[in-house]
């Protein structure tokens, strides 16, 4: 399996130094930074709005994977693209249109992704792949970091990527929640070819976070 991209979760971080914290991620070989963006109605916890996106902007040249937890969602999607989200991920419970939220993402110059939930069916996908440049799992419900990878993400992954590579979709397969160097291996074999981590990247401080990502890339 290729060397996946490695998106950490900004929700890890010292939310005191974000700017020094995403300029870090990227001197120690991140490749997208994960955004998670709570609103204390969709999930049960609250992060960053557009005004920290838009002042992160200039602390780093890595593109923003925005992971909105957000409902209803599409209020939001103009300000987080203004404030330098390159892509913004939806979830299809956080509104009425998926297509149209999808369409509508794409229309502001992002790439739009879908996120599924654990308890979230894959076929949601089916009728909006062709809208699609990123498809997010979730291992965890959810609302939290530092959560226990769900193993059943695993079989998951590998229907995800069968749908992709049947529908000719060549959208990013990314996963979320839990994971670490133990996992990392199988989720990449089971197809996934981007990984968020929060605690696995962001664990023991600046000095650590690029053995963490080298960790993370080499899994097998
Ligand atoms: C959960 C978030 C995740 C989470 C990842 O709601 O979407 O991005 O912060 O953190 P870890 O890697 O610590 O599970
Ligand atoms: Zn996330």
């Amino acid at each position: 399996a290729n060397t996946p991209l490695i998106c950490p979760s900004i929700l890890a971080a010292d939310f005191a130094k974000l700017g020094q914290e995403v300029a870090a991620i990227e001197a120690a070989g991140a490749d997208w930074v994960h955004v998670d963006v709570m609103d204390g109605h969709f999930v049960p916890n609250i992060t960053i709005g557009p005004d920290v996106v838009k002042a992160l902007r200039p602390h780093t040249t890595l593109p923003f994977d925005v992971h909105l937890m957000v409902a209803p969602v599409d209020p939001w999607l103009e300000a987080y693209r203004a404030a330098g989200a390159d892509i913004l991920t939806v979830h299809p419970e956080s509104g009425p249109h998926l297509h149209r939220t999808l369409g509508r993402i794409r229309q502001l110059g992002a790439r739009a992704g879908v996120v599924l939930n654990p308890g979230t069916p894959l076929t949601v996908l089916e009728e909006v792949i062709d809208l699609v440049d990123l498809v997010l799992l979730m291992s965890v419900n959810p609302g939290f970091g530092g959560q226990s990878f769900i193993d059943s993400a695993l079989t998951k992954i590998e229907r995800t990527r069968a749908l992709l590579d049947a529908a000719g979709s060549t959208a990013h397969l990314q996963v979320d929640g839990g994971v670490t160097a133990l996992n990392a291996g199988a989720c990449v074999a089971a197809g996934a070819d981007a990984l968020v981590a929060g605690t696995a990247v962001f664990k023991g401080g600046p000095d650590a976070y690029a053995a963490n990502i080298a960790a993370l890339k080499g899994a097998r």
